[in-house]
């Protein structure tokens, strides 16, 4: 089975196309390194010792997602290509809305034109928005995100919900992810954002390393146990085996149109994941309480009973391993970098 992976060279998507190249499917990977590197390509070979196709081009573009769709016989599609910060989203409304927009409708369109109905979709927690529940089941309604980044997810959602009903011969599966953490064990491929980090686990290894000063936990009094916020974070190694279940139901069941949330179920606060972080990694961390940042809600947490039940999938790794992942990665990239 051959399958096309958008933006696969990013954090997510060059973890996935390593579970499918171990799994033995054949990849096509299209990617313009908006938010990546060229050697990703190369590191991907290197942990799977396997070779895959690779187009480097805009998922917007739809003459190269014409030359790729003849040029391989593509059974699936996994679109993982966008835009994704949220602060970034808020001053650049139109970059976010036209790439996540415009990069989902040309795939579709194309798709379409080559009779290849089979997507999984990479959506986010975020599409609860601000709904007063603390643990999410895939049938509430969905919230209204605070953000551009999170409405597009919203707008992507609905957009394949008319899609499928519109053409019920559409295979569709959007998979909700919650917080995506760590690394591939071998350190060669990870989250590297530019700039400085806003998500916890970025910042936390800028300031292991010593490359950020210290850590400000965004609130210390929240009602939870012990007054910071709780999320339900996943090792990216777990979701992307998410990914591969989800496609291979995908691939071998009548077309349907389905969502799963990838979480673990298990909320951690931040004080938690900051002393893990030290234990496992036998350091301290610069770190201190300051004020709430605007938006953040005090916990939320994944109820992943359907994966388990319709994918046969669960999370596997702990948050030792999450921790410990990650520190071997910025490990090992920072030292390639000096
Ligand atoms: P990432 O930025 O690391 O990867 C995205 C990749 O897509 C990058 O390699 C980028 O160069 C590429 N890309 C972007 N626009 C493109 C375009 N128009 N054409 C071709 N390539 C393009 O992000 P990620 O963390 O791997 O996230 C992957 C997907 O999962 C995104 O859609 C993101 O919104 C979603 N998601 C991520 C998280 C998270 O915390 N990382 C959480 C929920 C959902
Ligand atoms: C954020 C996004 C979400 C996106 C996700 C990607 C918002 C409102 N939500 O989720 O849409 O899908 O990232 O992973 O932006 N924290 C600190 N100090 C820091 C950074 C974070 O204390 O320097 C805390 C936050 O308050 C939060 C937790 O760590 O409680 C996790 O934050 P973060 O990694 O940014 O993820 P979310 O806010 O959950």
């Amino acid at each position: 089975m051959k399958i096309l992976i958008t933006g696969g060279c990013g954090y997510i998507g060059s973890h996935t196309a390593v579970e499918l190249l171990n799994a033995n499917y054949e990849v096509v990977i299209i990617d313009n390194f908006s938010n990546s590197k060229r050697d990703v390509l190369d590191k991907i070979k290197v942990i799977t010792g396997k070779n895959f196709s690779f187009y480097e081009g805009d998922v917007c573009d739809k003459e190269i997602l014409r030359q790729i769709f003849s040029e391989n016989k593509i059974d699936g599609v996994i679109h993982f290509a966008g835009f994704k910060a949220v602060g970034e989203s808020v001053s650049k409304p139109l970059m976010y809305y036209r790439n996540n927009l415009d990069s989902t409708l040309s795939l579709l369109e194309v798709m379409n034109e080559m009779n290849c109905k089979k997507l999984v979709f990479s959506s986010s927690a975020t599409v609860y928005g601000d709904c007063h529940e603390t643990r999410f089941v895939e049938t509430i309604k969905k919230g209204t995100p605070s953000n551009p980044y999170g409405k597009t997810k919203t707008m992507i959602e609905d957009i394949l919900e008319d899609l499928y009903h519109a053409d019920p011969t559409w295979s569709i599966t959007m998979l909700r992810y919650f917080n995506p953490v760590g690394s591939h064990s071998s350190g060669l491929i990870g989250d590297d954002p530019s700039g400085i980090p806003n998500n916890l686990m970025p910042y936390i290894l800028r300031v292991a390393v010593g490359q950020l000063e210290c850590l400000t936990i965004f609130g210390n009094d929240y009602d939870t146990p012990d007054g910071t916020c709780i999320r339900d974070y996943i090792h990216v190694v777990d979701l992307a085996q998410g990914h591969i279940k989800a496609l291979e139901q995908l691939l071998n069941n009548e077309p349907k149109i389905r969502i799963y949330n990838l979480g673990s179920g298990q909320g951690v606060s931040v004080t938690e994941i900051v002393t893990t972080f030290e234990k496992v990694n036998n350091l301290k961390l610069n770190y201190k309480y300051g004020a709430r940042r605007n938006g953040d809600l005090p916990a939320i947490c994944a109820d992943p009973t359907l994966a388990l039940k319709e994918l046969g999938w669960k999370t596997t790794k702990t948050l030792e391993d999450m921790c410990r992942d990650s520190y071997n990665f910025i490990i090992k990239n920072s030292q390639n970098k000096n």
